[in-house]
């Protein structure tokens, strides 16, 4: 267990985050629920924002796909950090949190032209183009307007990362971007410098997520920089900016050894200033998109125990009142979380119990084999690391409203996401008539 932020075991022997007993807040506000922990969101992005800052000119952006909320974006804002976003849902939430504009990536692999249309006329700072229908798309949006678009092109480094199938993106054979090794990269730089209406400022990659090795993105920045030495050399063509994305690895499980944001970059800032000298190119300024890295470690959850199952000589299953509608990760990519009895925190493990959710479906399972003191219904279940991809891949399966978010601070808890009712659940339904009669 590593208890992270603000999180520690109070005199009582509860769990504690933000300066408040989960007890109270579970009285307060109801289970499942999703904690946030303000300091330890506002550390995340200080420290990243700081390592990168050290070592020279660069700009952290908040990878929102992470936990997309309005009062989320106004943290993100207050510390200084941009934003990634990859929808009109996105940018929505972005306007409507007033975010500044200018400080707004908009990436995507099939951006709609209403999407498109909507970052340019809220004057989105990029629109990264992932592939050649899109920078027609774009260049088309912007002629009509008689509009000039700053944007970076997303290029396929191909390095293999470490990290689970669905999550990796920076190989050969991925649906994002533009290939370097075949020369769609080559010619995609060649298509948006010869539109008028596109201002091509840099390049953009992201090799995956939960990565722990650091020689990953060394490596992908230096084919990055090969890459910009080409453009050079080919086109004249210098760029101002370099993404190379998210994808800084955290803890949720013994095993999981997660670096010092320093060591991130380092791998990457010492890389492409070698690369700078030895291909006589202007520094570009550094931008990454962290997201899992600054959300994923601020949340938890908090589930109410229910009804338990024994299969003699097999497990004990224990059941939760949310699962995979709330956090849909365990069931997706297997991924394994660590789980603590937060009104028992002090307690020693005594059995070994599966933690079930509620829907119908076995494969709903949160964690398998955990070691927890004796759990009674009734008993609250806090599962760490639940701020990344959480909230944001819910669903309503079985009809379940999605949970409440609150954000707690020194003593305070504020709802920032309205648990769903049953109404929201209906709200969008409708009755043909001749069904109604
Ligand atoms: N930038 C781009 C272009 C991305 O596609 C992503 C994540 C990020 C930044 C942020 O990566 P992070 O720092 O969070 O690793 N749903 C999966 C993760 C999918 C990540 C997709 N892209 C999961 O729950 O593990």
């Amino acid at each position: 267990m590593q208890l992270s932020g603000t999180m520690m075991i109070n005199p009582q022997g509860h769990l504690e985050v933000g300066g408040i007993d989960t007890v109270d807040l579970v009285k307060d506000f109801g289970t499942p629920l999703w904690v946030m922990d303000e300091q330890g969101l506002r550390q995340n992005c200080r420290k990243i924002k700081t390592a990168f800052n050290a070592l020279g000119n660069s700009l952290v952006l908040y990878a929102s796909k992470t936990l997309s909320t309005i009062s989320i974006y106004r943290i993100i804002e207050e510390e200084g950090l941009g934003l990634d976003v990859v929808s009109g849902g996105e940018l929505y939430t972005a306007l409507k949190a007033g975010f500044p504009m200018e400080k707004v990536y908009f990436h995507g692999n099939n951006k709609s032209r209403e999407e498109i249309n909507m970052a340019i006329e809220a004057g989105a700072g990029r629109i990264v183009a992932d592939n050649f229908y899109e920078l027609q798309l774009l260049n088309a949006c912007c002629a009509e307007k008689g509009k000039i678009q700053d944007i970076l092109l997303r290029v396929t480094p191909g390095v293999e990362a470490h990290t689970h199938e669905y999550i990796k993106t920076g190989q050969i054979d991925s649906k994002f971007g533009f290939t370097v090794s075949d020369g769609q990269a080559m010619d995609g730089v060649q298509a948006a410098l010869a539109s008028p209406f596109l201002n091509l400022l840099g390049l953009h990659c992201h090799i995956g997520s939960q990565i722990f090795e650091m020689e990953s993105f060394g490596h992908a920045s230096s084919i990055m920089m090969d890459f910009l030495g080409a453009v050079k050399e080919e086109t004249g063509h210098e760029f101002d900016e370099l993404d190379v994305g998210g994808g800084f690895g955290i803890y949720y499980y013994p095993g999981d050894e997660p670096r010092d944001p320093a060591e991130w970059a380092r791998a990457i800032m010492l890389v492409v200033e070698a690369k700078v000298k030895e291909k006589g190119i202007k520094m570009p300024r550094i931008i990454v998109e962290p997201g899992r890295s600054i959300a994923g470690p601020a949340g938890i959850t908090l589930y109410t125990a229910g009804s338990s199952k024994e299969v003699k000589g097999i497990r004990k299953y224990l059941a939760v009142d949310g699962g995979m509608t709330d956090n849909p990760r365990p069931a997706l990519y297997g991924s394994k979380y660590s789980i603590m009895v937060a009104n028992k925190a002090l307690a020693d493990a005594e059995e070994k119990v599966s933690i079930a959710g509620k829907c119908c479906e076995s494969g709903d399972m949160l964690i398998w084999d955990a070691m927890l003191p004796k759990v009674e219904a009734g008993d609250i279940l806090a599962v760490f690391a639940t701020g990344a991809y959480n909230y944001a891949m819910s669903s309503n399966y079985n009809r379940l409203p999605r949970p409440a978010m609150v954000l707690v601070n020194e003593g305070k808890a504020d709802l920032i996401v309205k648990r769903e009712s049953y109404e929201d659940l209906i709200r969008n339904d409708v009755l043909p008539e001749r069904l109604n009669p």
